[in-house]
């Protein structure tokens, strides 16, 4: 049985290396072996070294990647290093590295370079806001399209997308929740893009995510009737308590 993915982004926190090492071990006591649930927790990729030596319960991954893997990029982390450190995740086109100004003709570069680091994409679509005439669902199907323009059909494995409402994240100012019945009517457009795009056989393979302020109360809604095949939490997964809850909800369901 494919396993459901539950997956951390911590963003740029915490502070230090030593609360990191606290988070991820306060979160191994509140978790036994896990039979349904894939956990990867994506931490500052500075920390990935000593987390990913802690347990071989949980994966890591990265947060982003750059498409070049070695040479003078003052500043910016290949995939392969990152694999060297133990991850073997990235997420990749969150809305955050999108408002930094991050298109889909980067993003696209970073997810071939990545896939071909050995690492599993995550790759984050949404829309920033809604309007009546329905544009997400175009947004949302430019960004599949640009993003995984040209990659082989053998990717597919290594592939996840995360649909994450911009509108529907901790930190968006004035956020809203978004339901169950979003997550699910964007997670068969997701299907049929993909399905179009690549076949209906390999767009199976492809997890579908959903990310957005999920949280311990909602994540078993989600998770049963959000047609999605997993999670990305953000600020949630800082919560030892909260995230732990929500693997072992994920656990549980049937
Ligand atoms: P959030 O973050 O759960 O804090 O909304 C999710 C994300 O941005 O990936």
């Amino acid at each position: 049985m494919k396993k459901r993915l539950v997956i951390a982004n911590w963003k740029m926190n915490p502070r230090t290396s030593k609360e990191a090492f606290k988070l991820v071990n306060d979160l191994l006591k509140r978790i036994s072996v896990l039979k349904k649930t894939e956990v990867v927790l994506c931490p500052p990729y500075i920390y990935l070294e000593k987390l990913s030596k802690i347990s071989k319960r949980i994966g890591f991954g990265g947060q982003d990647s750059f498409w070049e893997d070695v040479g003078p990029f003052t500043g910016e982390v290949s995939g392969e290093m990152l694999y060297s450190l133990g991850a073997r995740h990235v997420i990749l086109g969150h809305s955050e590295r999108r408002a930094l100004g991050e298109s889909n003709d980067l993003i696209n570069k970073k997810v071939k370079s990545a896939i071909s680091s050995g690492l599993s994409v995550v790759l984050c679509v949404g829309e920033n806001m809604r309007d009546h005439e329905h544009a997400h669902f175009e947004i949302v199907k430019n960004q599949i399209l640009e993003c995984l323009s040209g990659l082989s059909r053998s990717s597919v494995n290594k592939l996840s997308i995360a649909y994450e409402p911009v509108w529907a994240i901790s930190s968006t100012p004035d956020r809203r929740d978004a339901t169950t019945e979003d997550a699910l009517e964007m997670s068969i457009f997701i299907r049929k893009v993909l399905s179009d795009l690549c076949g209906v056989d390999n767009a199976k393979k492809i997890n579908i995510l959903y990310g957005g302020s999920v949280n311990e109360r909602d994540a078993g809604d989600f998770l049963s009737v959000g047609g999605v095949d997993g999670v990305l939490v953000g600020k949630a997964s800082l919560s030892p308590d909260k995230f732990s809850q929500i693997i072992n909800i994920s656990e549980n369901i049937k």
